[in-house]
């Protein structure tokens, strides 16, 4: 009987080890201290978030400006020491985006990113024939910068450390594994450039950065 509670201790812990480490906001007290970052910054998320949040925003890995959302189930997996993201003031993140770094992910101010989309940059090492993947640990490829004003299109994937320049568009779908020129629209697999986003003074935009918290200029 002894035996069998011991064991039913065990794998108890074990299991409460995994829960604190793949669900880390899954506690009330949890996601209500991590409400209060978002409040004070007065950006909003809608749950579920995953990802160690509370802990990169304590250790700095974790920089969120202001008027940010982020819609249900992102995943912001800051799963090692050296994964950092930052994300400017007035970016809206639609649901089930995945960032995954190992170095820096920067979004910048005003860009929008479609549902489902991906910015991965934790690359596993894949080299020893010996090691399973998951085990051989990962290198960075250098930090991946997502420039200001960026419209990324549902399910687009962003891989590596590359860099998209302000006003770039990415097509629904695509995958960008190479630098994206400021102002290019890219789309398909890998991604190229189509076109330039080119002004249209002859068609008036609906919207304004009146209830947006700073403008782009500032
Ligand atoms: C990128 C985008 C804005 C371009 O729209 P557009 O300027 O009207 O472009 P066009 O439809 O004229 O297409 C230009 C070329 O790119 C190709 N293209 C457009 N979107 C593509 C995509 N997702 N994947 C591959 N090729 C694509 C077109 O086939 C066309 O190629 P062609 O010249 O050989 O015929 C649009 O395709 C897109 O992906 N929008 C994102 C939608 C989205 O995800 N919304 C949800 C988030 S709010």
């Amino acid at each position: 009987m002894v035996r069998r509670v011991q064991e039913l201790a065990r794998q108890l812990g074990i299991y409460y080890k995994k829960s604190r480490y793949l669900s880390p906001n899954a506690m009330p007290w949890t996601r209500a201290r991590v409400q209060w970052e978002f409040m004070r910054r007065q950006s909003y998320v809608v749950w579920p978030l995953y990802g160690p949040v509370l802990k990169a925003f304590k250790e700095g890995r974790l920089e969120i400006d202001q008027n940010v959302t982020l819609l249900p189930g992102c995943w912001l997996n800051l799963g090692t020491e050296t994964a950092r993201i930052r994300i400017g003031r007035n970016v809206y993140l639609n649901g089930n985006l995945m960032v995954a770094s190992y170095d820096l992910v920067e979004i910048g101010e005003f860009s929008a990113i479609g549902r489902g989309a991906l910015i991965l940059n934790a690359p596993h090492r894949t080299s020893d024939p010996n090691i399973p993947i998951m085990l051989q640990g990962m290198e960075g490829n250098g930090p991946t910068r997502i420039g200001k004003n960026v419209w990324m299109g549902n399910n687009a994937a962003v891989i590596g450390g590359v860099t998209i320049g302000d006003r770039a568009v990415i097509a629904a779908n695509s995958v960008v594994t190479n630098d994206v020129a400021p102002g290019t629209v890219v789309a398909g697999i890998p991604a190229r450039a189509t076109k330039r986003v080119s002004p249209r003074p002859d068609v008036a935009t609906t919207g304004s950065i009146d209830g947006a918290v700073a403008s782009p200029e500032a």
